[in-house]
């Protein structure tokens, strides 16, 4: 792994979000891309190019890629030649997997509470299709597509990110395995890092000075995570930020969310051992509780969900009618005679809500 300096500063500004390209970056597509590119122009009879310059543009824009891998592909036969393109990846399409472990690394940055992104040369219907495959729709706080504004290397899809996630571009790292990745991220002045075990080769790769070069995901994790030990907020030792609603689930003094603070892996059918918690919005902040009455051990809300009394002033057991002030969940009135709620850690970033979870031993 190599590491090179982009320019004074930036280099050691915290990690804000990380925007992964898709294929041959976070999915082992690179052979299933280039065959589709060559099979198409074999169906349709014309110069077939080489693998490398049909490896070469992944990661662009549809016009961008035939012009240089198909310059002699005459513009009648371009809908024939994108069905038959479309036709060989699909066939492939669903046997696509992640790269050895970047399932777990997404997870455990996910569980760090890292903001991640995508921005790739993929249209918004074969995203989609890849993100329900992969299971990965909440994973992302936001996707960009090539076909949505302008293809890489313009920076339109990561300035856009940033814009949207209100990080500056140089709080944000681009991920990829392609030049235009790394050109896209020079535009803007972001930070990049380059895979090489996807498209473009280590020495092209490398004329634009990325961050670091990295070969493996291991290696990936091994210089993603010092740079994002930020993101933690100074939670302890056996902790982690777990998003639990988006920003805009909840309205002040409105209906709460529930949620459950058992790892997400565990049972969700509610059995013994289920830790129910809420969150709801007080003079603009997230509040987050144990949903456990300080009076008898049973959850506040009736209906599920209402935690706030009419008045909105106070959140109220729908059993005996306890109260308890929403700042901090101490006792305001009723049978819970000064035992308050149990409070819970929360951040807001990004358009989520954020509770801190306590990791259970092994
Ligand atoms: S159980 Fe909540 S007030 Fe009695």
């Amino acid at each position: 792994m190599s590491t090179q300096h982009l320019g004074a500063g930036v280099q050691d500004l915290p990690v804000e979000l990380v925007v992964f390209d898709w294929d041959g970056t976070l999915i082992d597509s690179t052979a299933a891309l280039t065959d589709a590119l060559c099979l198409a122009a074999q169906d349709l009879s014309l110069p077939v190019p080489s693998r490398e310059k049909a490896s070469h543009v992944i990661g662009m824009g549809l016009r961008d890629a035939l012009d240089y891998a198909m310059p002699s592909l005459p513009p009648a036969q371009l809908p024939a030649f994108i069905e038959r393109y479309r036709h060989h990846f699909l066939v492939r399409d669903a046997l696509l997997q992640p790269f050895e472990g970047m399932v777990e690394l997404l997870d455990d940055l996910d569980a760090l509470g890292a903001p991640l992104a995508v921005a790739t040369g993929k249209s918004r219907a074969g995203l989609d299709r890849a993100l329900a495959q992969m299971g990965w729709r909440s994973l992302f706080i936001d996707t960009r597509c090539a076909d949505e504004g302008l293809p890489k290397p313009d920076p339109w899809m990561l300035r856009d990110l940033c814009e949207t996630c209100s990080v500056d571009p140089s709080r944000a790292l681009m991920i990829g395995d392609t030049t235009h990745d790394l050109g896209m991220a020079a535009a803007l002045g972001t930070r990049c890092v380059a895979v090489t075990y996807g498209a473009h080769p280590r020495d092209a790769l490398a004329q634009w000075s990325p961050a670091a070069v990295v070969d493996t995901v291991a290696q990936l994790r091994a210089w993603l995570w010092p740079r994002l030990a930020a993101a933690r907020h100074d939670l302890p030792a056996g902790w982690h930020w777990r998003s639990v609603c988006l920003s805009s689930e909840l309205l002040e003094g409105g209906a709460g969310v529930r949620f459950d603070l058992r790892p997400a892996s565990a049972d969700s059918a509610r059995p013994a051992g289920a830790q129910p918690a809420f969150v709801v919005r007080y003079q603009g902040q997230p509040r987050a509780y144990r949903n456990q009455c300080g009076h008898v051990s049973v959850e506040l809300d009736w209906p599920a969900g209402r935690f706030f009394d009419d008045s909105g002033l106070y959140l109220v057991c729908a059993t005996h009618g306890a109260m308890y002030r929403p700042a901090d969940g101490s006792c305001a009135g009723g049978p819970c005679r000064g035992r308050g709620l149990s409070p819970l850690r929360t951040r807001e970033s990004n358009g989520k809500v954020w509770v801190a979870f306590e990791i259970p031993a092994q």
